[in-house]
C-alpha cells in the first residue's frame, strides 16, 4: 500500500469517546479500506494522565501528554478532538487547521460558543471541520441537515437531545419515581454526571439546539441565544396531570423559523401521547425535522455513550480522510446573522395548574384573569384537595407574554393559594 493510502490519525483525548474510537478504528479499518481504499491508522493519542487505566490497550509509544505535539506533528494527517470544553480544544483545532489538517470533533460546548470562528478557519484552510457526534451522539442528524436536506427550507427542528433528562422523566412517568430518586438512578447507571447541572438545567440541550439551528437555518446561533429551562422543577404531580390529560412530559429542544426571525429554546413540554416523541423512552434521543417539501422526518437512536458517539466520529473521520486525499472539503458556507425571537414573543398552547380555595365563584374569578389577557381556555379540570381544589387549564395557542402576565396576575388573587409551573404543549399543531 502506498503511503498516500494510509491516513494517520491523531486523537486528542482518550476517555469515553476517544477510547471507543480507537477501538472502532482497529475493528473496522479493513472494512473501511475495502470501501474507500484508505487505511486509517491511529498514530498518536494525547491524554492528560498517562498513568490512568484505559478501557482499551494502547501501545505506550502512541500515548503522549503533549496534545500540541500531536497537532504539530507533520506525520499526522487528520486530528480528532475528543477532549471537550472550550480551551485548550479551541486552540488545538485552530492550529490543526492552520497546518492543513482536517479536524473531527464531538465537542458541542465548543461549537455552540465559538463555532463560527472555527467554521471560518476551516473554510480559510480549505479543510473539513466535521462534528456529527456533537449533537445527538450516534444519530446522523447533522449530515442529514448539511447534505441530504441542503435544498430543503427547514421550518422547524424539534427533539429530545438529552438522554439523561429523558431517562429521569421516563422513570418519573412510568414508575412514579421522585425526581431526586430518578436522578440518583441515572447517576448510578452513569447517565448523569456527579454534578448534573448541565443536563438537568438544560445547558447541554441548549448547546445542541444552537448547533442544530445554525446548520438548519445557516445562521450564527450561539448557546447564549437559546432560552432554556430544565427539568429540576418538574414534579410528580405535573407528570400525573399530563398523563391523565393524554400527554407525556419531555424536555424538548426547538429551533424554528418564524418569518424573518429564528426562535431557539429548550424547555419541558407536554407532548400528546400519540406523537412519536412521546414514546421515546429512557436515554434515547429523537429529533423531528420539518421541511417544506419533505414534510416530517424523525431521527431516533442512542444520543450518547462511548461507542454510539464514536461511531459518528468514525463516519466523519472516513469522510475527512477521503476528502483530504481527493483534495476537497465540505464547507458550511457563510453563516448569516440571525434575528432571534425572544421567548415572550413565541406562541404555544400552555398547561397551567393552580391550587385555589374551593368555594363558589372562584372559577369565574380565575377565568376572568385569563380573559383579561386574551388567553383563551381550551380545556379545564378540577380536582378536590380537601378545603382547596386544583384547577388545571389548557389554553388555545397563546402568546407567551400574555400567558406570563396571566400567571403573574393569578398570583395576586386572594383565592389562589399557589400557581404551579407552566408547561408548554407542543406537537398538537403548534
Ligand atoms: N460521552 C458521551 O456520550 C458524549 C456524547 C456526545 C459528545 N461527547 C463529547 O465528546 C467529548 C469527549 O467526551 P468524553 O465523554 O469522552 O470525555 P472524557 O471521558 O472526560 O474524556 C476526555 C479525555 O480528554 C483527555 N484530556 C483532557 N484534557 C486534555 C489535554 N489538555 N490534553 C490531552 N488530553 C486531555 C482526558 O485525559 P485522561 O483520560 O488522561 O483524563 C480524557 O482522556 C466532549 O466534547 C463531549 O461533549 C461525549
Amino acid at each position: 500500500m502506498s503511503s498516500d493510502n494510509v491516513v494517520r490519525v491523531g486523537v486528542l483525548g482518550c476517555g469515553n469517546v476517544g477510547a471507543a474510537l480507537v477501538g472502532l478504528v482497529g475493528e473496522r479499518s479493513s472494512a473501511i479500506e475495502a470501501r474507500t481504499g484508505l487505511r486509517l491508522e491511529v498514530a498518536r493519542v494525547a491524554v492528560r494522565n498517562l498513568a490512568r487505566d484505559r478501557e482499551i490497550a494502547i501501545g505506550p509509544a502512541l500515548l503522549t501528554r503533549d496534545a500540541q505535539s500531536v497537532v504539530d506533528d507533520p506525520g499526522i494527517d487528520v486530528v480528532v478532538e475528543v477532549i471537550g470544553g472550550i480551551e485548550p480544544a479551541r486552540g488545538f483545532i485552530l492550529d490543526a487547521l492552520k497546518h492543513g489538517k482536517p479536524v473531527v470533533t464531538a465537542n458541542k460546548e465548543l461549537l455552540a460558543n465559538v463555532g463560527s470562528e472555527l467554521f471560518a478557519a476551516a473554510d480559510h484552510a480549505e479543510r473539513d471541520l466535521l462534528f456529527e457526534a456533537a449533537v445527538a451522539g450516534g444519530i446522523p442528524l447533522i449530515r442529514a441537515l448539511r447534505e441530504s436536506l441542503a435544498g430543503e427550507p427547514i421550518r422547524r427542528v424539534l427533539g429530545i437531545v438529552n438522554g439523561t433528562t429523558n431517562y429521569i422523566l421516563t422513570k418519573m412517568s412510568e414508575a412514579a419515581t421522585s425526581y431526586a430518586d430518578a436522578l440518583s438512578e441515572a447517576q448510578m447507571l452513569g447517565y448523569a454526571e456527579r454534578d448534573p447541572t448541565a443536563d438537568v438545567e438544560g445547558f447541554d440541550a441548549a448547546a445542541k439546539a444552537a448547533i442544530i439551528a445554525s446548520i438548519a437555518f445557516g445562521a450564527k446561533v450561539v448557546a447564549g441565544d437559546v432560552y432554556h429551562e430544565g427539568i429540576s422543577k418538574i414534579t410528580g404531580a405535573d407528570i400525573a396531570v399530563a398523563r391523565r390529560l393524554g400527554y407525556a412530559v419531555k424536555l424538548l429542544a426547538i429551533a424554528e423559523r418564524a418569518q424573518d426571525e429564528i426562535s431557539v429554546r429548550v424547555h419541558p413540554a407536554m407532548v400528546p401521547s400519540g406523537h412519536p416523541l412521546a414514546s421515546v423512552r429512557d436515554s434515547y434521543n429523537a429529533v423531528f425535522v420539518e421541511g417544506d417539501a419533505v414534510g416530517s422526518l424523525m431521527f431516533y437512536g442512542r444520543g450518547a455513550g462511548g461507542r454510539p458517539t464514536a461511531s459518528a466520529v468514525l463516519g466523519d473521520l472516513v469522510d475527512a480522510a477521503v476528502n483530504l486525499r481527493k483534495g476537497t472539503f465540505a464547507s458550511l458556507g457563510t453563516l448569516g446573522r440571525a434575528t432571534m425571537r425572544p421567548i415572550d414573543q413565541t406562541s404555544a398552547e400552555y398547561q397551567l395548574s393552580l391550587e385555589v380555595a374551593d368555594r363558589p365563584g372562584v372559577l369565574h374569578t380565575v377565568t376572568g384573569v385569563f380573559a383579561r389577557h386574551g388567553v383563551s381556555i381550551r380545556a379545564a379540570e378540577q380536582e378536590g384537595l380537601g378545603d382547596d381544589a386544583r384547577l388545571v387549564f389548557i389554553t388555545h395557542t397563546a402568546l407567551e407574554a400574555d400567558v406570563q402576565a396571566t400567571r403573574h396576575d393569578l398570583r395576586d388573587l386572594d383565592v389562589v393559594k399557589q400557581v404551579g409551573g407552566l408547561l408548554r404543549v407542543i406537537g398538537s399543531g403548534t
